[in-house]
């Protein structure tokens, strides 16, 4: 990392304009998330103009691999975050066959796979063979299971904790970003811990207060932290937890275990993994 920050700073976007826009604005940019209802976003609005888009699978797949092509042009040392498309019924044997397929788009991508069982199943095969981000963690015991899951990676591995989310439904999801990096001191650190769902300054300050490996930040939010000229925190930082409810760190849970004794439920994983699924389908 060739800048001032203590954390990698990537764009959460389905959009190149937007990562054209927040490189221009920083100076640089470390890498991209995207992901399915980012990109059917992206399709609708340009290929629809507002009418129903007329699509077929393969081809927006085509158009999800010209976009992070684009994406790979703006930042060619960046890492770029590409999703597999599943549901609940998919098996890991199909989320490898598109992880291989998506590896192949770009030289930096990095495979996103939900972390549910066949998610974890198909990430342990694959941590040996590309770099790979799981997504949509919301909790301690997903994080023990994301660790266990991966200690032979050969590649770089990211685990995306949802911040926003948690705070939406009145949790403090940063806590959740505290807790991992501090059950994850115990472990080697083969994970960077990537901060999602960012929906406001303080969800910036406080990942890099706490040493967040990476933030990704939607281009509204990248824009006010511009506006107040990339602020960093104070070394006496607090961060305004304010009504959310306290997540508090559970010692009963220790790397070491079998990645399959961890409980990896949680609702807004199965919410996100069903939103993510109908938004992409939803192009068809
Ligand atoms: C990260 O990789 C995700 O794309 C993103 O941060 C999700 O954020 P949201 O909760 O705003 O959809």
């Amino acid at each position: 990392m060739n800048h001032k920050f203590p954390a990698k700073i990537f764009i959460d976007g389905g959009v190149p304009e937007e990562t054209n826009q927040a490189k221009k604005l920083l100076g640089f940019l470390d890498g991209q998330t995207t992901n399915p209802s980012l990109i059917a976003k992206n399709l609708k609005s340009r290929l629809g103009n507002g009418q129903p888009v007329l699509l077929t699978e393969s081809m927006a797949l085509e158009e999800y691999k010209r976009i992070v092509t684009e994406m790979n042009l703006i930042i060619p040392q960046g890492s770029i975050s590409i999703q597999v498309f599943v549901d609940q019924e998919t098996k890991a044997e199909e989320m490898l066959e598109q992880a291989r397929e998506r590896n192949k788009w770009i030289p930096n991508a990095s495979i996103k796979f939900p972390c549910i069982s066949e998610g974890l199943k198909a990430a342990e095969i694959a941590c040996r063979e590309m770099p790979i981000n799981i997504t949509l963690v919301f909790s301690q015991s997903q994080a023990a299971a994301v660790y266990e899951s991966t200690k032979n990676a050969k590649f770089p591995v990211f685990i995306s904790p949802f911040v926003g989310r948690l705070d939406d439904k009145g949790e403090n999801g940063m806590q959740v970003i505290e807790n991992i990096l501090r059950m994850y001191k115990e472990g080697n650190r083969h994970i960077e811990v990537l901060t999602a769902s960012v929906r406001n300054i303080d969800h910036i300050l406080y990942a890099l207060h706490l040493r967040s490996n990476i933030i990704t930040i939607p281009l509204k939010v990248f824009s006010s932290w511009a506006d107040l000229g990339f602020k960093m925190p104070e070394e006496n930082y607090t961060y305004p937890v304010g009504a959310l409810k306290a997540i508090h760190y559970n010692q009963d849970i220790v790397l070491g275990k079998n990645w399959q004794e961890y409980d990896l439920q949680h609702e807004l994983t199965d919410k996100g993994v069903s939103s993510f699924w109908s938004d992409w389908m939803g192009l068809f």
